[in-house]
């Protein structure tokens, strides 16, 4: 199946910080399919760098859909969650990957709203909102505002969201808040520790974005285009920093 990509418009504008957390997303999309092209193709010999990755499949949003891509999550391996659009046309909706460009249950945010990371705990979505310090507790169905909790700590911004349970199997929320630091929350969004990112030569990895955390390594993208760091965070520092190599497409 074969998986079409192009640009939403012609339009030439400068990038700006939301263009590049788009493109940081994008990667991070393209790791995922990626991992998962490594396991069909296990027995297939291919050489590759481990610290590389390929994109495999790109996709065209439904142009009824505008705006950058601002959070996106695996609600399953068929369904992408993407909260996408800025301030007067924010929205949050599903995508179904077998579907191609199938969006549904498309919900709109209030204006003065620009949603970012999404995640889903324990059964609900969790929506981050970048200025505005407030989350929506989503219901999975049909993603409506359940709750609106408020984050009690002083960010400017908090731009990706994902999470964890620690050795008592008690909830900690990990957030970026466009810098090169990592805030470890409690379920009541107080904050409990701040990891300071770095790589172990010393170079800053700049504003980190979009996280997810996986098997115990929370993977970020980055305004280091286009790079995915592996983050362990018991020390803060990058284990393992992902390029894109090449585009190959199914
Ligand atoms: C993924 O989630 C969607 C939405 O809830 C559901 O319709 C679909 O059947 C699920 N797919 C798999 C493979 O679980
Ligand atoms: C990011 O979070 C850290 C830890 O709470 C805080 O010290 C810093 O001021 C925040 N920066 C911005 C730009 O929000
Ligand atoms: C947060 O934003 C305010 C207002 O724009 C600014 O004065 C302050 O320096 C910013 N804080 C950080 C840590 O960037
Ligand atoms: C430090 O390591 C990172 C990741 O490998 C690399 O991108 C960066 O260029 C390095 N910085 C220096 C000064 O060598
Ligand atoms: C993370 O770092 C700690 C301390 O350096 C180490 O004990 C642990 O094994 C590392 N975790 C992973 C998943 O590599």
């Amino acid at each position: 199946m074969r998986y079409r990509f192009s640009k939403p418009s012609n339009k030439v504008i400068p990038l700006n910080r939301n263009q590049i957390q788009q493109l940081s997303i994008l990667s991070l999309l393209a790791i995922f399919v990626s991992m998962t092209f490594l396991i069909l193709s296990q027995d297939k010999k291919l050489e590759y760098n481990p610290n590389d990755y390929i994109v495999l499949r790109k996709f065209e949003r439904n142009l009824e859909v505008s705006g950058h891509t601002q959070g996106l999550h695996f609600l399953n391996s068929t369904h992408l969650i993407e909260s996408c659009g800025s301030y007067e046309n924010s929205e949050i909706h599903y995508i179904n990957l077998d579907l191609l460009t199938t969006i549904f249950q498309r919900v709109s945010l209030d204006d003065i709203y620009q949603g970012q990371g999404v995640d889903v705990i324990d059964g609900q979505i969790y929506q981050l909102t970048w200025r505005e310090r407030i989350i929506f507790l989503r219901d999975q169905e049909t993603l409506e505002v359940l709750e609106n909790r408020r984050l009690k700590i002083e960010v400017n911004e908090s731009l990706g969201i994902s999470h964890s349970y620690d050795k008592d199997d008690t909830l900690e929320i990990y957030i970026t808040n466009g810098t090169d630091k990592v805030l470890i929350l409690d379920s009541e969004f107080l904050l409990k520790q701040v990891i300071q990112v770095q790589f172990n030569n010393g170079s800053s990895v700049g504003r980190l974005s979009e996280i997810e955390f996986v098997n115990g390594i929370l993977y970020a993208s980055t305004n280091l285009n286009p790079i995915i760091l592996a983050i362990n965070l018991t020390d803060g520092y990058v284990q393992l920093s992902f390029q894109q190599i090449q585009e190959k497409l199914l």
